[in-house]
């Protein structure tokens, strides 16, 4: 509790109540609203813009100085000395493994790593070419069925082997997303490989034929999974904790994030990236999307730019924009048209009036999408590739509320309908 108090009166009455505030380890404190129906009104913020949902100790975000913490650590730091696995441990149990911590870790989720064939027949009453999303929000809500009776969310084991079983299976399924859209024949997981080798190997891999992965892909595909881990309370991580504060199967609450994650203006933004890049085609044409972006009659946004909370870079874009430049001169693509069309694109927007007034700097999905198209991953996945490297976050806020005291979410609304009327005599 911190020492500060807020009182909110009312002009012209004896109305006043007292708001205690509650103090933050790091950023803002925040004041306890509780009491607020005791006014007669509710407090209104849509969109959630001012507003803390919930105690957190999994992420930290300063959007103003663009500082991103996992458990305390810097995302740089993360993404320098760390790999995804290692932080997906870091996100669960708030400490980095020890050696043989991890080792077992990543026994465990290999002990996983498989889904029961029926999940082949339900793949298949999807027509080849479906989006990949569809897919994978259904299919991990389909699984549900098989972990329905044997979890208990009261129980923290139950959690704990939730958590492994999603970590494990989340590749394999977005992997046959890949494959069905495809029109392809799946990949087996194969154990003898890294997590991300793994995954590469099912999205890219023959059956029968031994995996061949570039190490540098490797790499940069496990960064992109570790840059898109976890982000505080955005709209699909608080999409699964309103979803799982009913005590919804856990797999259920999963495919509600899959379904929030989806829409560009959220992780479908990484494919809307590409094909805005695509739609511009040529530097010459730069100016007019820009102007288009800036005129409020037209819909268009500079996709890619822009945040809720970042109103500085986001930190997750430089190292992002980084690793791009790394694996496309790997590959011998760094004269992509895409990527000049990005950089150039960048400089522009960030020397423009308007994105330095409204404060919109390039964000996550900017660069990941050329580095994905550059691994060969098809524009329908790239939020696929999101989901998978964002489930762990949305596990780990899952875990976090359970494992405390909490209460189910239902909040209020400003109504602007009808007052009572009878039906017609
Ligand atoms: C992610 O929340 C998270 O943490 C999300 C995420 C995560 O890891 O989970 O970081 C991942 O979703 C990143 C964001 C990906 N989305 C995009 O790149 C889509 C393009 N960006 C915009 O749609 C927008 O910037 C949002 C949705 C990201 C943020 O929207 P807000 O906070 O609701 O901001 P706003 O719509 O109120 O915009 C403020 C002003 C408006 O102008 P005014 O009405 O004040 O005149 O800025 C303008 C907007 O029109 N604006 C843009 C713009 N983004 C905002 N104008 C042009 N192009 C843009 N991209």
């Amino acid at each position: 509790m911190s020492n500060k108090k807020f009182h909110l009166s009312e002009e012209g009455t004896d109305t006043s109540i007292e708001l205690p505030v509650l103090s933050s380890t790091l950023g803002q404190d925040v004041i306890d609203i509780a009491k607020v129906p005791e006014t007669g009104c509710f407090t209104f913020d849509p969109g959630f813009g001012a507003t803390a949902s919930c105690e957190s100790a999994i992420t930290f975000i300063d959007g103003g100085k663009g500082v991103l913490l996992h458990r305390g650590y810097p995302i740089e730091q993360l993404a320098a000395k760390s790999d995804f696995l290692e932080t997906c441990y870091l996100l669960i149990n708030g400490e980095l493994p020890s050696a043989s911590e991890k080792k077992a870790f990543e026994q465990t989720i290999k002990d996983h790593n498989n889904v029961e064939s029926s999940v082949e027949q339900f793949m298949a009453g999807f027509s080849q070419g479906s989006h990949p999303m569809a897919m994978l929000c259904a299919v991990v809500a389909a699984i549900s069925a098989t972990y329905h009776d044997s979890t208990d969310v009261a129980n923290a084991d139950d959690r704990n082997l939730t958590i492994i079983r999603l970590l494990a299976k989340m590749p394999i399924l977005a992997a046959m997303c890949h494959k069905h859209f495809s029109g392809q024949p799946y990949v087996a997981p194969n154990n003898d490989l890294s997590y991300s080798e793994n995954f590469l190997n099912m999205m890219f891999g023959e059956p029968g034929k031994e995996p061949n992965i570039s190490p540098v892909l490797a790499k940069a595909m496990d960064l992109i999974f570790l840059l898109h881990a976890d982000h505080e309370q955005n709209a699909s991580t608080s999409t699964v904790r309103l979803s799982g504060s009913s005590g919804a199967n856990p797999f259920a609450c999963i495919a509600a994030g899959i379904a929030a994650l989806w829409g560009p203006a959220h992780g479908g933004a990484n494919q809307a990236v590409l094909e805005m890049l695509e739609e511009i085609g040529d530097e010459k044409n730069i100016d007019e999307f820009i102007l288009r972006a800036k005129d409020k009659e037209d819909s268009f946004r500079l996709m890619g730019f822009g945040h809720r909370v970042y109103k500085n870079f986001d930190p997750r874009a430089k190292v992002m924009k980084e690793t791009c430049d790394e694996v496309l001169a790997e590959l011998g693509l760094d004269n992509e048209p895409l990527l000049k069309i990005a950089k150039r694109l960048e400089q522009i927007a960030l020397e423009d009036e308007y994105f330095v007034e409204k404060k919109l700097y390039p964000n996550v999905d900017f660069y990941s999408g050329i580095i994905m198209k550059a691994i060969g991953i098809s524009p329908e996945m790239f939020t696929v590739i999101f989901a998978t490297g964002r489930t762990v976050g949305w596990i780990s806020h899952w875990n976090e509320m359970l494992s405390n005291p909490y209460r189910i979410g239902r909040p209020r609304q400003r109504y602007t309908g009808y007052t009572k009327r009878d039906y017609p005599a």
